[in-house]
């Protein structure tokens, strides 16, 4: 009986199989303890392809479709983001054990809230996704400043956030909220153009200040400070990404330094005074294959078995969310300290159209070939 329960694979339905769905279908089907059994898939000839090159037989229109005939114990929701809470919301209700979404969670604070309270009230455990917040490294750098092995935090900085404050901004947020395991409480920001200021979307040039609720504030800029620092090439789309500064957390003579999967860690000072980079010696780390995404995934899995903490929870995005809006309040209203958490949770921000409501939907439409060609992740 034990040994049927450990050899048990988790069974995983893949939500929305588009660019990103397709990477999580790849990941969850190397794992050996998780076995893909549904997807649903809105576009037709994108939904066969795929079911033949993941192998899955069981192909439904959508989320419900799908729950009416199979309960898997993981949904992993990757729609666009306006369709993201029926989704996660239908398998919370399904009774599913765990689901993940993407970023942005959702354009409404309600809609952030109602997949959250329903996952909580279903006792689902609800994942955050693709986020480099969930890399291995990056949370074991977190949980030493947590521990106090670099002393007490005494200032931060982000940079370069980026343009669109929820489709990419919350990568920072989440990153900042985690080494500083702190929330935000306050939010000033100046927002260009004037133009994007006052527009509904995320798109908004912010510079400004967070104030966490451990007494520090934080300067974030929206382009980066620091254009020095290395270049990389994103391995899973050959985009060549510049390599920035991130996000910096200092202690009286430690320097935590993060940039999407990157942690660097300098502690104490040569003979001129110059930071010393350190060998942080991390953890060995058994699933390497697709970065971030695996670790997200495994934390998903590992707190569905065991209870644990996830490394980027659906909470998580909906916190950034937040903040994110609280940037274009703040700008809106002439660069007013916004506290958080806002009352009003009608406060709307809708992400990139791309993201919103999807390739198919915007003319950048993912061909049947190229839905049926394994991916270099
Ligand atoms: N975390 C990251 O790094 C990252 C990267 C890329 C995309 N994303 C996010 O992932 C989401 C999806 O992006 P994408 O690039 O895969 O988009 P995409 O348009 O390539 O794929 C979305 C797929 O979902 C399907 N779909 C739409 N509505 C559906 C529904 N109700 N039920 C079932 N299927 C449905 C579409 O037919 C399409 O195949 C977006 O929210 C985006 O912001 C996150």
């Amino acid at each position: 009986m034990c040994t049927q329960l450990a050899n048990a694979k988790h069974k995983v339905a893949i939500i929305g199989c588009g660019r990103l769905g397709q990477h999580y279908a790849t990941a969850y089907s190397t794992y050996p303890d998780t076995e893909i059994v549904a997807i649903a898939e809105f576009n037709k000839e994108r939904r066969i392809a795929v079911g033949q090159r993941f192998g899955v037989k069981n192909l439904y229109q959508d989320a419900e479709s799908l729950l009416k005939e199979i309960v898997p114990d993981i949904g992993v929701v990757v729609t666009p983001t306006k369709w993201m809470k029926e989704s996660v919301i239908a398998c919370a209700e399904a009774g599913v054990k765990g689901v993940s979404t993407d970023k942005p969670i959702a354009a409404s604070l309600s809609d952030a809230d109602a997949m959250v309270d329903s996952c909580k009230s279903n006792g689902v455990v609800f994942a955050g996704g693709n986020l480099p917040r969930a890399h291995n490294h990056v949370q074991e750098a977190a949980k030493w400043l947590r521990e106090g092995k670099y002393g007490e935090i005494q200032g931060a900085i982000v940079s370069s956030i980026g343009n669109c404050i929820s489709g990419q901004g919350v990568q920072w947020i989440s990153a900042l909220r985690l080494f500083m395991n702190s929330e935000v409480g306050e939010v000033m920001c100046w927002g260009q153009p004037e133009s994007n200021v006052y527009s509904e979307d995320d798109e908004m040039l912010s510079n400004g200040i967070f104030s966490m609720n451990n007494g520090v504030n934080v300067p974030f800029y929206g382009t980066s400070i620091d254009d020095s620092v290395k270049t990389k090439i994103r391995k899973h789309d050959g985009v060549k990404a510049t390599h920035k500064m991130g996000l910096d957390v200092w202690t009286e003579d430690s320097l935590i330094r993060w940039f999407w999967d990157s942690v660097e860690i300098y502690k104490g000072f040569d003979k001129n005074g110059k930071r010393i980079l350190t060998d942080p010696e991390f953890s060995p780390w058994k699933w390497q294959e697709f970065g971030y995404m695996t670790s997200s995934i495994r934390s998903l899995i590992k707190s569905i078995e065991t209870g644990s903490e996830l490394a980027v929870s659906g909470h998580d995005l909906r916190q950034a969310l937040e903040v994110a809006i609280a940037m274009k309040l703040s700008a809106q209203k002439g660069n007013v300290p916004i506290k958080l958490p806002l009352v009003d949770r009608t406060h709307t921000l809708i992400p990139e159209i791309y993201r919103w409501i999807g390739g198919d939907q915007t003319g950048n439409i993912q061909s049947v070939e190229e839905a049926s060609t394994d991916l270099n992740m």
